[in-house]
């Protein structure tokens, strides 16, 4: 899979090609990162990108015509037609990241690897025409503002990498938050009893079916905050009798805990 990154600090990105998981499937040639600094497409000696917003107040707004450059520079280099390449810009305003949505993009589309092409946007943020004419989605990593889209376009990238098949090594991710439209419960390793603290009876009891049993129970209790998820993971038919079971007593518990918490 090719990544494009319109970005005016490219070695930030040395976190995700020089570290775990996604170094090593980068090695492994699963996905290629390409960068490209929106100073490179202008054409005045302090080589600008941004400029005052025009109504007034604070901050600067990044330029439409060094991000256009640089998304017909993309288009040009993949060697695809236009439409192949996807341009996604990062911003708090943007559609909430998904795993769903992080899925799709790591499936290969028409037979082809999927192209994305991330905008980074810096100061107060990207010339509304820019986007309006070049960008095909606009993302948010989450409810919180950040100085820069590059921490967003790496998670962006983790996260659609770590699905690449071959990018871990055990199928490990069928199991993991969100598969199941569960959140993933605890783990925990050696040694048995860490200061005064055992590990739960079932998972040393070495019955395997008791320990997937424990496991979605403990899953269905770690999604217990979430009800959003519970009530998708019901309408997509995701949760069995006895799922339904557990969240009943995990009710009764909660408002039984509730009393004694009032007493
Ligand atoms: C300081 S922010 C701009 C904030 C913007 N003025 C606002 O109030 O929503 C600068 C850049 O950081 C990136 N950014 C910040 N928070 C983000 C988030 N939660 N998700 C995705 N990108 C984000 C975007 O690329 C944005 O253009």
């Amino acid at each position: 899979m090719r990544f494009d990154v319109i970005t005016l600090f490219p070695a930030m990105f040395a976190a995700i090609t020089d570290h775990g998981i996604t170094s090593r499937a980068h090695e492994l040639g699963l996905w290629s990162l390409k960068t490209w600094n929106p100073r490179d497409f202008t054409a005045d000696a302090h080589r600008t990108v941004d400029d005052r917003p025009y109504g007034g107040g604070p901050g600067m707004v990044m330029m439409a015509e060094p991000l256009t450059l640089a998304v017909e520079a993309i288009r040009r280099d993949s060697g695809r037609d236009g439409g192949a390449v996807r341009v996604v810009a990062l911003a708090p305003n943007g559609t909430p990241l998904t795993d769903a949505r992080v899925r799709q993009w790591a499936q290969r589309q028409d037979g082809q690897q999927a192209s994305l092409a991330l905008v980074c946007g810096r100061y107060e943020g990207i010339d509304q025409r820019f986007l309006d004419t070049c960008v095909d989605e606009v993302v948010s990593v989450g409810d919180f503002v950040m100085s820069g889209g590059e921490i967003s376009a790496m998670a962006l990238i983790d996260a659609v990498v770590r699905q690449l098949p071959g990018a871990l090594k055990e199928a490990s991710a069928e199991e993991e938050s969100f598969v199941t439209g569960l959140l993933d419960g605890p783990h925990y390793t050696r040694p048995e009893s860490w200061r005064g603290q055992d590990v739960p009876a079932v998972l040393v009891s070495g019955h395997h079916a008791d320990i997937a049993a424990w496991r979605r129970r403990e899953a269905l209790r770690a999604t217990l905050g979430r009800p959003e998820l519970l009530e998708q993971a019901r309408a997509q038919g995701q949760l069995s009798a006895r799922d339904e079971k557990d969240l009943r007593e995990f009710a009764q518990q909660g408002a039984a805990d509730g009393v004694r918490c009032m007493q």
